[in-house]
């Protein structure tokens, strides 16, 4: 155990349990955009609330979405230790700091777009994770099943489907999308580095991979609250 807390006390340790949760935090940035997907449906929220039910009932999942909150809190806090670190080991600065020059703007904003991110994080989950889980508000619909029975689910596409009638909390969505997708055109690529992994045989394979998480995947999550703005939209905003 001593090992472990001088390892993670120590500057190395902490970049390297960065780029570990950062990498953990990114996989389950796929496996909730899979299932987000499903919101473009166009099937009343059968496919949708088939897989939030299953999700909010397994066990297994359960207990790694207890560990995802644990590893979001861990990667804001190491961040914050490393950043206070850094800042007391050159109380000066640098003497030549050319900006632009020497770094992108992403590396040199982190902490700022890292904050953006926990701040949609804690508005998110109050505004679905909390409403379903603690909420009760969200009433439920009846779907029937392969086998001729009924199955009843909270109706959380509606309650997603109303929410992104709003303007505003769409705006909200694309402009933290945009703040993620900053965020991990440094953060990926860092947290090979961090790992000692950017040799130049996996540099092609880390850019492609960076590309997908940088900007294929926050466009596709800013992508869902757009679309499903302009078909409510479509249905009711030009009466
Ligand atoms: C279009 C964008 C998104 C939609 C529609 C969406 C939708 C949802 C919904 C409906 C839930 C509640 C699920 C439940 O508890 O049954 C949820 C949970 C959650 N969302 Fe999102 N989400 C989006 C983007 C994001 C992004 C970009 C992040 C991270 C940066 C994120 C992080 C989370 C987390 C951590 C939870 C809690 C999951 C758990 O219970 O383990 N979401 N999301």
């Amino acid at each position: 155990m001593n090992w472990f807390i001088s390892a993670v006390s120590s500057s190395v340790g902490k970049k390297i349990m960065m780029a570990l949760t950062g990498l953990f935090l990114c996989s389950f940035l796929v496996v909730h955009l899979i299932g987000n997907l499903q919101l473009l449906n166009l099937d009343l929220g059968l496919s949708f609330n088939t897989y939030a039910n299953f999700m909010s009932h397994n066990p297994v999942i359960q207990t790694i979405s207890k560990g995802n909150f644990i590893i979001i809190i861990a990667h804001a806090l190491i961040a914050l230790f490393l950043t206070r670190q850094n800042a007391a080991a050159r109380p000066i600065g640098y003497q030549v700091n050319k900006g632009s020059k020497n770094s992108t703007w992403s590396s040199r904003n982190m902490g700022l777009l890292g904050t953006i991110l926990l701040v949609f994080i804690a508005v998110h989950l109050y505004h679905f994770w909390w409403a379903v889980h603690y909420g009760g508000s969200i009433p439920s619909r009846e779907y029937l099943t392969d086998h001729g029975d009924l199955s009843s689910y909270t109706d959380l596409y509606q309650a997603v489907w109303f929410a992104f009638s709003n303007p505003y909390i769409v705006a909200f969505y694309v402009f933290s999308m945009i703040a993620m997708g900053y965020h991990l055109y440094h953060g990926f690529a860092s947290a090979f580095q961090s790992l000692g992994l950017n040799h130049v045989k996996y540099n092609f394979f880390i850019r492609a991979v960076g590309f997908l998480f940088y900007f294929v995947i926050p466009a596709l999550y800013a992508y869902i609250p757009l679309k499903i703005y302009f078909l409510t939209c479509s249905s009711s905003c030009s009466h």
